[in-house]
């Protein structure tokens, strides 16, 4: 269910990016090359997030997928393009002047794409496809061409030029930038780049709590922020706790060893997957249990409405990952929207767990390319104030309390990875 959150606008990436975004002890503004030679510290951007409802059943039911969106530029001259941020899959594609099949293809966009009008731009004479889990799926030429994130130029990064796009959802996003963990190689994966222009391999995730996507009509701005290098440490208190990732695994992919609520545990041992594309935390039956016994008899498990009334007296729950302990308060058990509440936690195999941005929120966290770990950190804000998820959001209010709230929510109850890309199929 939902949630997401953040501190993002489609604009100002160069405002985003600006002093505040660099250390101090930085290099040059502006290019730095991809050889290593000049490294930045670190750079910041806000995402847009949007929960969509997919159309995908893979198991019975639709599911909701969590999407946040970024800025970037391409090409030269460049253009400006919002493209969705997936931890959960490896490549990197756009929208192009070359689409010419699927619905994707005719929507309007602002700015569009072109290889043949961009000086920089290189065929590599290679096509590829990618479907992901919410019926998403596009083919597309590879070209290499200069990427822009928040002032820092990648030249000779390999995008995908879709030429044909089916776009299921609608999802006002000009395509994707998979940051799938290292070991998946992909031909238009972008850290191997990336990586270069920075000191740390690191990506870092801020959501912003008090701003709910949940059935917006379309991004919702300042949903977050996302940090490309060293982490920033004025989101974060104390040190990250590092899980080590299966490093056979195409995602980021820990284990959760068990859960306690009220003294209770339930063990689990279960692969979790940390992944910014889903937005509830799904959880084993037996985990799942222990959360509906804590918020009593009002709860929906279907739609994951309970009565707010108890919310405020949910027991803290414990996570134990990789031997570590992690503490989810009341306040990060439940989404409010429009005076509802909702549990963020669904059921979903005993096999399997997803750990999206409902449960990603209540932290700091940083995917680690360097040695393929994830850190979780207690966030700043929460040292020096209290979140309360009953006063107000933003982000809902223009959405319409009517629009088919319940029709998607309804379907959330299988589990299914978001925007799970099929790899390897060059
Ligand atoms: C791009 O260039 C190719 C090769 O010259 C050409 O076939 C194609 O029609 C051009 N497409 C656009 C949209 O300019
Ligand atoms: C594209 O860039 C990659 C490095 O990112 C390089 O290995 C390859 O030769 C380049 N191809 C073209 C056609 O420029
Ligand atoms: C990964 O790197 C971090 C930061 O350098 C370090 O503190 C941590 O112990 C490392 N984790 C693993 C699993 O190697
Ligand atoms: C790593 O993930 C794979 C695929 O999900 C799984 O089969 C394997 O058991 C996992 N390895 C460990 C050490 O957990
Ligand atoms: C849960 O909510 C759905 C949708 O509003 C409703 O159809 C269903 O009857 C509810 N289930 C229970 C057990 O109240």
């Amino acid at each position: 269910m939902a949630f997401p959150l953040g501190a993002a606008c489609t604009v100002a990436l160069a405002a985003a990016a600006g002093a505040q975004g660099v250390h101090a002890a930085l290099a040059q503004s502006g290019s730095v090359s991809a050889d290593g030679v000049a490294r930045r510290s670190s750079i910041r951007l806000p995402f847009d997030a949007v929960l969509r409802a997919s159309n995908a059943a893979t198991t019975g039911a639709s599911n909701l997928y969590q999407t946040l969106a970024a800025t970037i530029q391409l090409g030269t001259p460049p253009v400006t393009l919002s493209v969705v941020l997936d931890t959960g899959s490896p490549s990197f594609w756009v929208t192009s002047a070359l689409c010419v099949q699927g619905n994707g293809c005719q929507a309007a966009r602002k700015q569009l794409y072109n290889p043949n009008k961009s000086s920089t731009a290189a065929s590599t004479g290679l096509v590829a496809q990618r479907s992901y889990g919410d019926g998403t799926s596009v083919q597309f030429e590879i070209f290499n061409d200069t990427l822009s994130i928040a002032g820092v130029d990648v030249p000779n990064q390999p995008v995908g030029a879709a030429v044909y796009f089916k776009d299921p959802t609608h999802a006002a996003t000009d395509g994707l930038i998979g940051l799938a963990p290292p070991n998946v190689r992909d031909p238009v994966g972008v850290f191997g780049n990336l990586r270069s222009a920075f000191t740390r391999s690191m990506v870092s995730f801020y959501y912003n709590r008090k701003v709910i996507s949940i059935d917006a009509s379309g991004l919702v701005p300042n949903a977050g922020e996302i940090t490309f290098g060293e982490p920033n440490r004025d989101r974060m208190a104390g040190e990250f706790a590092w899980l080590p990732i299966n490093s056979t695994a195409p995602y980021w992919q820990t284990v959760v060893d068990s859960m306690t609520v009220n003294g209770v545990t339930a063990q689990a041992n279960v692969q979790a997957l940390i992944d910014t594309g889903t937005t509830d935390a799904i959880i084993t039956p037996a985990l799942f249990a222990l959360v509906t016994r804590a918020i009593g008899s009002s709860l929906n498990v279907t739609t994951q409405v309970f009565d707010c009334s108890v919310a405020k007296s949910l027991p803290p729950i414990t996570f134990r990952m990789s031997g570590m302990d992690f503490l989810i308060p009341w306040q990060n058990q439940v989404i409010v929207k429009n005076g509802v509440c909702y549990t963020i936690f669904s059921q979903g195999s005993a096999t399997e767990m997803i750990l999206g941005a409902s449960f990603q929120r209540g932290f700091y966290t940083t995917f680690n390319f360097d040695n393929s770990s994830i850190g979780i950190a207690r966030l700043a804000e929460d040292q020096t104030g209290s979140y309360d998820p009953f006063e107000g959001n933003m982000g809902s209010t223009k959405n319409g309390a009517g629009r088919a709230r319940s029709g998607s929510v309804a379907a959330l109850a299988s589990l299914v990875v978001a925007l799970a890309a099929g790899i390897a199929l060059l």
